[in-house]
């Protein structure tokens, strides 16, 4: 499977941070999914007061700047008492706005496998008028319980890839540019790491990963150097990572087209965090969520999530399948969706600019048609 960067390159710290954050990633298997209960107005801040009160506090240390907020508000156009699902909560931003539209009478639930999420969360519950409920568990899981129980929402979206209170946590091991452990993990419960990646995986499946979810065209190189390095002594730490690679490397591929271990580190990601798999998972199930009218968005930072998103949405605005040879159409298919637009969305020129990391988001949206079967 072949993948295209969309982001555009840029290799000095500040900019390789921003460029780590837009390069998206993947997961692998969760224990002790978290909280599931009903929404309430009460508890939401309760468990705010509880996690330490940090309102305020907790708001003044938000890093995360929301990508295409304008754009995907009026995308979505919340109103007043409607529910909203989303499924990558992060630090916020996004469910900032949205709870601030829906109102009193309105429910957020918001989804993400990051604990550090759920602080974010407990802070903004305890600022917002509308019902909040978080779910902490991978989005697929999430959505497949909401579904269980028999929820339906208005509006649901994925902002995906990872925040920038992840690229900034450096022990965390997203960043190439901090020497940490080689990590990775969103939810930190999770078993797999980079580093077992690095260390176990044979040589063969070291160079696929970074071909299929980096578009790396150094990934038989890199990976046969990991190998001969780590024969020597464990690779164990995101420098030793990045030296491993860059000694792999021609001198031109060091010296163009961003940080040299950029697109590893994104394939690297991808995979501990099983992102393609979730998402995949996940849309459907999200689709699925969806009232009448709902509206289902997608922000990607790459291509292999944006396909997957415009790839979907298209399925559901397709009409008939007939043969066009047929006079009339047997099939009786009908469209499950209109597309809000038919290209992608993507950041001004000025939100880049404020904003290097949006440089590579596009958004797609559709909204949902009458029922199947209603
Ligand atoms: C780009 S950030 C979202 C930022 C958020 N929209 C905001 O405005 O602050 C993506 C978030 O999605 C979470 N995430 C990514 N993949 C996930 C998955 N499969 N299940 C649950 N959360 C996921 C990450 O932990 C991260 O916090």
């Amino acid at each position: 499977m072949s993948m295209t960067l969309l982001d555009s390159a840029g290799c000095a710290s500040a900019e390789a941070r921003a460029d780590e954050r837009a390069a998206n990633a993947p997961h692998g298997a969760r224990r002790g999914s978290g909280q599931e209960g009903r929404p309430s107005r009460a508890g939401a801040s309760a468990r705010a007061r509880a996690a330490g009160g940090r309102g305020e506090g907790e708001r003044a240390r938000s890093s995360h700047t929301p990508v295409l907020a304008r754009e995907l508000l009026e995308l979505l156009d919340p109103q007043p008492g409607q529910t909203a699902i989303d499924c990558t909560f992060g630090d916020g931003g996004h469910a900032r706005l949205v709870a601030e539209r829906i109102g009193a009478g309105g429910t957020l639930i918001a989804i993400d496998r990051d604990p550090l999420a759920e602080r974010r969360f407990a802070a903004l519950a305890a600022q917002s008028a509308c019902a909040m409920r978080f779910i902490r568990s991978g989005y697929a899981e999430a959505l497949a319980a909401l579904a269980a129980q028999g929820e339906r929402a208005d509006m649901a979206y994925f902002d995906l890839g990872m925040s920038s209170m992840q690229v900034d946590t450096r022990e965390r091991g997203f960043s190439y540019s901090y020497d940490a452990p080689l990590d990775m993990r969103m939810d930190p419960a999770q078993e797999l790491t980079a580093r077992e990646i690095v260390a176990d995986w044979d040589e063969r499946r070291i160079a696929q990963l970074l071909r299929d979810y980096g578009e790396e065209r150094h990934a038989g190189a890199i990976a046969r150097e990991i190998a001969r390095r780590r024969a020597q002594a464990p690779i164990e730490t995101t420098l030793e990572l990045v030296e491993t690679i860059n000694r792999a490397l021609p001198a031109p591929a060091r010296f163009a087209g961003g940080h040299p271990a950029k697109r590893s580190f994104q394939a690297l990601r991808i995979a501990v965090n099983d992102e393609l798999d979730q998402l995949d998972r996940a849309l459907p199930l999200a689709w699925g969520l969806l009232r009448e009218g709902g509206v289902l968005a997608g922000i990607s930072f790459h291509s292999l999530e944006d396909r997957r998103v415009k790839r979907f949405l298209a399925e559901q605005a397709r009409g008939c399948v007939c043969p066009p040879e047929l006079p009339v159409c047997v099939c009786g298919r009908v469209p499950a969706a209109e597309l809000i637009a038919r290209r992608s969305i993507v950041p001004s020129a000025e939100e880049i600019a404020a904003n290097p990391r949006a440089g590579s988001a596009r958004m797609r949206g559709a909204r949902k048609l009458e029922e199947q079967g209603a």
